[in-house]
């Protein structure tokens, strides 16, 4: 049984599909069982749980032989992890796959985001489980969060520079935990995850127009011009900062090496952007952000 936090979510819902195909039985943690999605088939236990409450994670941590800890980006996250890993560590000594984020060991940048991953690092290698770290970079997923801005603006504005940045599909990280959680060998790892290669923004807008049917031009903010912005869409201070941190880091050009993790454990290569806005032709025509149901 492998229990997957963070379920119902970009990088969780593709891992539940890709263990199921995998042939594994999942625990899947919702906060709330009508979030069950639909596809969900019987080899998918829904467990109902609060990564804030440390006392619901023990029904969920029992039997288990491995965990995807997951945590989402918020100022609780460190706490939130912290409870996952007493939780399975008093449940036995189930592997551990730690989603965390590039550099969660050697960050050039500081990003508030990523203080959970290192955070959670420290207390796994403390706790005496087994573990290994995904890495992921930057998600493509993330711009669809995006379309109806740039729809209306004809405008990709970030504080980014003229950075390239190795982008990666959230599905293959889901593919690459989906392998982790499933095979063994990889104890101890700080796996990378990125894309196929590098892009800077101007490359992106000018694919992601083509995919809108509208022109689309990169303008790169200031930091400051940045957090204005974001604070003006009604954006909490922690989250907008932490925006421009991450920002920051890919402007400093260290969100721009390709790891060979996606190849070596997939044996394919990486999900290249032209898969990505293949794949989301029909949101991005309509310009708005897609549920997660079919992707
Ligand atoms: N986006 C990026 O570019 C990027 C890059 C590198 C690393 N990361 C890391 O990836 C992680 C985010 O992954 P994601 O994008 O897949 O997340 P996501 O789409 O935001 O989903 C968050 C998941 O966490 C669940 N959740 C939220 N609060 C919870 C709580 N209190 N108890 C139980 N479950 C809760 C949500 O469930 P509900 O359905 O109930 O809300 C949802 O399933 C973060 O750790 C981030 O640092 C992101």
């Amino acid at each position: 049984m492998i229990l997957v936090t963070g379920a119902t979510g970009t990088v969780g819902r593709p891992l539940v599909r890709a263990l199921r195909a995998r042939g594994a039985a999942v625990r899947a943690l919702v906060r709330d069982a009508g979030e069950a999605p639909a596809e969900w088939d019987d080899g998918v236990e829904p467990v109902v749980a609060d990564l804030n409450d440390a006392g619901s994670l023990a029904a969920a941590a029992a039997g288990i032989e491995a965990v995807h800890l997951l945590t989402p980006v918020g100022p609780d996250a460190a706490r939130q992890a912290r409870n996952v890993i007493d939780a399975v560590a008093g449940a036995g000594r189930p592997k551990v796959v730690l989603q965390a984020a590039i550099g969660v060991r050697r960050r050039t940048v500081p990003v508030r985001f990523f203080d959970a991953h290192t955070a959670a690092l420290d207390h796994l290698e403390g706790s005496g489980l087994p573990w290994t770290v995904l890495a992921p970079n930057g998600f493509l997923q993330n711009f669809l969060a995006l379309l109806p801005d740039l729809r209306r603006t004809g405008t990709l504005a970030l504080p980014a520079g003229d950075a390239a940045v190795s982008y990666v599909d959230a599905r293959d990280i889901a593919e690459v935990a989906a392998t982790v959680l499933t095979t063994d060998g990889h104890e101890g790892a700080v796996l990378d995850v990125t894309g196929p290669r590098a892009m800077d923004h101007d490359e992106i807008a000018e694919r992601l127009g083509a995919a809108l049917g509208r022109p689309l031009t990169y303008r790169a903010l200031t930091p400051e011009q940045a957090r204005t912005a974001l604070l003006g869409t009604g954006m909490s201070a922690w989250q907008a900062d932490g925006l421009v941190e991450l920002y920051g880091l890919y402007a400093s050009g260290a969100a721009r090496a390709v790891s060979d993790t996606v190849p070596r454990l997939l044996g394919r290569p990486a999900l290249p952007i032209e898969t990505f806005l293949a794949d989301h032709a029909t949101a991005l025509r309509a310009g708005s952000a897609p549920s997660q149901e079919n992707h």
